[in-house]
């Protein structure tokens, strides 16, 4: 997916096998970051600490300044989806107090990610391959959405020239908002408040009752229904005959007949991620790094395409104000 994004077209074996060897031969992170991570709290949101620590990388990799340079280019590129990942459990992993994992070349990408997070002491991590499955789903289902507010963001501060991993710091901030990749925790949040799925339908009338925005809900371009869901629903139906769990299934629907049948507001992406992720056993403020780490593949991809064809973003504003005030000297306001 990644390789499709960033070339307009799917590899062929050679360049698949050349491709994954690059983003293996990138995976490691650098002792100063390990440090970095270890300077923040134990409590830190793994969000804060992850834009930290991404801006950081291109002070690492000081050719990342070549922007112009289109080989230059590739090669952050590559890097950031080496690194990315074992950024993010990284600072899991600091936030639950255990140490570094070093990434493992055998597994495939969701699989290292998935050791890098959770390896304890055993010799050899093999991941359960229902997770497997359902992380690499989520991944691809991410990986791209057109210019929403954090691709927005990327190509923005893309056209300044800035280097790629400071673009994908402010990207990762756009998406940190509950508005936007915040909303998949916010979801969990929602659901877990409610609780009891026989409630789901009373506590949906009654948000819809006090006119209350119910996260996962709601999109600005698909006005009936955003077509990556029934994927990502057919993932959580597995997760739930994995866990042998219908709690979160049952609420969804609950949830989603009223809001629907009453508002016709449908849900987005977030409202079966939120649970889908829960029920994988991620801690919810993990949700969104997860979602960043699937986003890195479509914004670096933007970044490139902005980057072909390059004039510096500016958008027009519309001025409302005043035409001509008086300027009063202080004392006298
Ligand atoms: N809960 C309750 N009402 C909602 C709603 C939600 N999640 N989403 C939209 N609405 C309401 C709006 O308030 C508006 O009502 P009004 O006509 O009385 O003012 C109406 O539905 C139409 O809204 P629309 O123009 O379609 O939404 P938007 O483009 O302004 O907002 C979002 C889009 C995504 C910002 C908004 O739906 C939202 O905040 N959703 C919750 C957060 C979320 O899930 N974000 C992830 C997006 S992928």
């Amino acid at each position: 997916t990644a390789w499709l994004l960033l070339n307009g077209q799917l590899p062929a074996e050679e360049e698949l096998a050349a491709w994954t060897a690059e983003i293996g031969r990138h995976a490691e992170l650098h002792e100063n970051i390990k440090k970095l991570v270890e300077g923040f709290r134990h409590d830190a949101h793994p969000m804060g600490v992850f834009l930290s620590v991404v801006g950081a990388l291109s002070t690492l990799f000081p050719d990342a300044k070549r922007v112009l340079d289109a080989e230059s280019r590739r090669t952050q590129i590559a890097r950031l989806i080496a690194q990315v990942p074992a950024v993010a459990a990284c600072a899991y992993r600091h936030s639950v107090g255990r140490p570094y994992v070093a990434p493992d070349p055998e597994l495939s990408y969701a699989g290292n990610f998935l050791s890098m997070l959770y390896r304890g002491i055993e010799r050899e991590y093999r991941p359960d391959p229902v997770l497997e499955r359902a992380l690499d789903v989520l991944f691809i289902l991410h990986a791209d959405h057109e210019q929403n507010c954090s691709t927005s963001a990327m190509r923005g501060i893309g056209s300044s020239q800035a280097d790629p991993f400071a673009a994908l710091a402010g990207a990762a901030a756009a998406l940190y908002g509950p508005l936007h990749g915040g909303a998949n925790e916010a979801v969990m949040h929602m659901f877990l408040e409610i609780g009891d799925p026989d409630i789901a339908e009373q506590w949906m009338h009654d948000a819809i009752a006090q006119k209350r925005l119910v996260m996962g809900f709601g999109h600005r371009v698909y006005k009936s229904g955003d077509s990556r869901v029934p994927t990502m629903r057919r993932c959580l139906e597995d997760l739930a005959a994995w866990k042998d769990d219908d709690t979160w299934i049952r609420m969804s629907d609950g949830l989603q007949k009223v809001m629907i049948g009453e508002k016709g507001i449908h849900p987005n992406l977030d409202f079966p991620a939120g649970p889908a992720y829960y029920m994988m056993g991620f801690d919810i403020e993990m949700f969104t790094p997860l979602f960043v780490m699937s986003r890195i593949t479509g914004w670096t991809a933007h970044y490139l395409e902005q980057n072909a064809d390059n004039r510096l973003i500016r958008p027009l504003s519309a001025y409302h104000g005043t035409d001509q005030r008086e300027v009063l000297p202080i004392g006298e306001r």
